[in-house]
């Protein structure tokens, strides 16, 4: 280890930062968050640094840099800058006077990416505080460090930080119930890796402290805050949007539910790749619909997410899109309030964004589009949706269609016999998002063809049809008639 590791008390100290460029605005936005009193010496300073500065948050000295600026500094950064950064930051003759004042003074100075001149190195942190992590490859392989620190910041709950604070309240009790070394470090063993650490985690402290206090007062604190204990209580489903198909598209919160989870009861419409980012040792249950194939029913579909929470397990029912739109999310919803199961909803990318965004079509434009609309092309029990056709073909709005695919016909007849133009653009996104996402496009009055070309030769695959002016931006995966100059 050629360098080692500390956590810094800067409160209220003074830390001196020499330059006023980009480079120093990110330190200082960094170093503002211990409470240092910062004080930036530069030629030239950004707005942002101006604005703080104006606002009393620091002290801004335009004036070149003198070593008797580091008089009672705790820590010092030099902020060099690239040579065509718009601001430029100390030349290198100042930063070498800089690092020499400061270590002649004995005080840490970092001159950035300039390893020579420092004598600490800034790490790249995640910050949940009270927790921080921070991460240094030793100056060795800084890009490294960042996407460590992505990576951690994509699995580490947003409220870890919540959860330490929560623990660091409960200490001084736990050590007054719990005197023994051993029984204190199981206590909090069991307790960060059971159900009160989920329901801080969840935004539920006051369930958490009481479940603590009641554990506390037991005969055996240790095995009351366990997962085991009072594993009915514990069960929940989180019902999880798995969003269009590209796993990239997971929330945060998607993945780290998919990898806490004991059981997944999936749908058909969830992508394989999907599927390999969660738990590999939890249980998955496939409860795939298929248009005209139900292979399981809706009530055996509510039914099972019901059973296993009830039997403690952590269910996350998952879904395409988002859980909530065309998904009969709200009738497990319901379902799973109406037994007293405890449930989360974690939600997705829909399609219409997803497959919007992938074939390069705002689904609003100031000039072209002032609302979206999302319907479906099959109502309940396979009915024609009860959609207001009028106003649809009347406004100015942007149609994203549910499983309209082998009804398109049919919904670009209604659109037309209702007042819009034919000529309006249309495009037809297949399995958006995915590897083999295929875009058409073409004008409504040809949509009924388009739609029935693409289903002659079996299920292409989920699709979406968009209907209205911004269509015509498509970035089309096939030869496609001239419809800029159509419209
Ligand atoms: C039962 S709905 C589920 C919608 C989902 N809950 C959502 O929010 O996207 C299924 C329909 O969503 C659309 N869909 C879902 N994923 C899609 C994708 N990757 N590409 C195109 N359409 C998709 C298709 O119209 C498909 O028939």
């Amino acid at each position: 280890m050629s360098e080692f590791p500390i956590f810094l008390k800067l409160a209220g100290r003074r830390v001196v930062i020499v330059g006023g460029g980009e480079t120093a605005t990110r330190k200082v936005r960094l170093l503002a968050r211990s409470g240092a009193a910062l004080v930036v010496i530069a030629s030239q300073a950004t707005r942002e640094l101006c604005a703080a500065a104006a606002e009393g948050r620091l002290a801004l000295e335009l004036r070149p840099f003198d070593p008797a600026d580091l008089a009672g500094a705790a820590l010092v950064v030099a902020a060099p800058e690239d040579g065509d950064a718009e601001i430029a930051g100390p030349d290198d003759a100042t930063v070498a006077a800089v690092s020499a004042a400061a270590q002649a003074a004995g005080i840490p100075v970092n001159v950035v990416d300039r390893p020579g001149l420092s004598t600490f190195l800034m790490p790249a942190l995640v910050d949940r505080a009270p927790l921080l992590i921070a991460i240094s490859s030793g100056g060795a392989a800084p890009v490294l460090a960042r996407s460590l620190r992505a990576w951690l910041e994509s699995r580490l709950p947003a409220r870890l930080g919540v959860l330490a604070s929560f623990a660091g309240r409960l200490r001084r009790a736990v050590a007054g119930a719990l005197p023994a070394t051993t029984t204190r470090r199981r206590f909090w063993e069991a307790l960060f890796a059971g159900p009160v650490a989920d329901a801080v985690l969840a935004g539920r402290e006051d369930a958490a402290a009481a479940r603590v206090d009641a554990a506390l007062a037991s005969a055996d604190p240790v095995a009351a805050v366990d997962r085991a204990a009072g594993r009915a209580a514990d069960g929940v489903v989180h019902l999880v949007g798995a969003g269009p198909g590209d796993p990239d598209l997971l929330t945060f919160k998607a993945l780290r539910v998919l990898q806490e989870a004991d059981v997944i009861v999936y749908d058909r419409l969830v992508a394989p790749e999907i599927l390999e980012r969660c738990r590999r040792d939890a249980d998955r249950i496939a409860v795939g619909k298929a248009k005209g194939r139900h292979s399981v029913g809706q009530a055996e579909i509510e039914a099972r997410p019901v059973a296993e929470a009830a039997a403690g397990r952590r269910v996350v029912r998952l879904k395409g899109g988002d859980p909530l739109v065309f998904a009969r999310g709200g009738e497990e919803l319901d379902a799973l309030k109406a037994r007293g199961i405890r449930v989360e909803v974690v939600p997705g990318i829909t399609a219409a964004l997803g497959c919007a965004a992938a074939a390069g079509i705002p689904l609003t434009h100031r000039d072209e589009a002032a609302a979206l609309t999302l319907i479906t092309g099959h109502g309940k029990d396979d009915r024609e949706p009860a959609v207001d056709w009028p106003a649809l073909a009347r406004g100015s709005s942007t149609l994203a269609v549910y499983m309209g695919l082998t009804v398109a016909g049919r919904i670009a007849r209604r659109l037309i016999d209702h007042g819009l133009d034919p000529a309006t653009p249309v495009a037809v996104i297949v399995s958006g998002t995915r590897a083999d996402q295929e875009v058409r496009t073409d004008r409504l009055g040809g949509l009924g063809a388009l739609a029935a070309g693409l289903v002659a030769g079996g299920d292409p695959g989920p699709a979406l049809l968009i209907i209205g002016t911004v269509a015509r931006r498509a970035v089309a995966s096939a030869p496609t008639p001239p419809l800029a100059a159509a419209v």
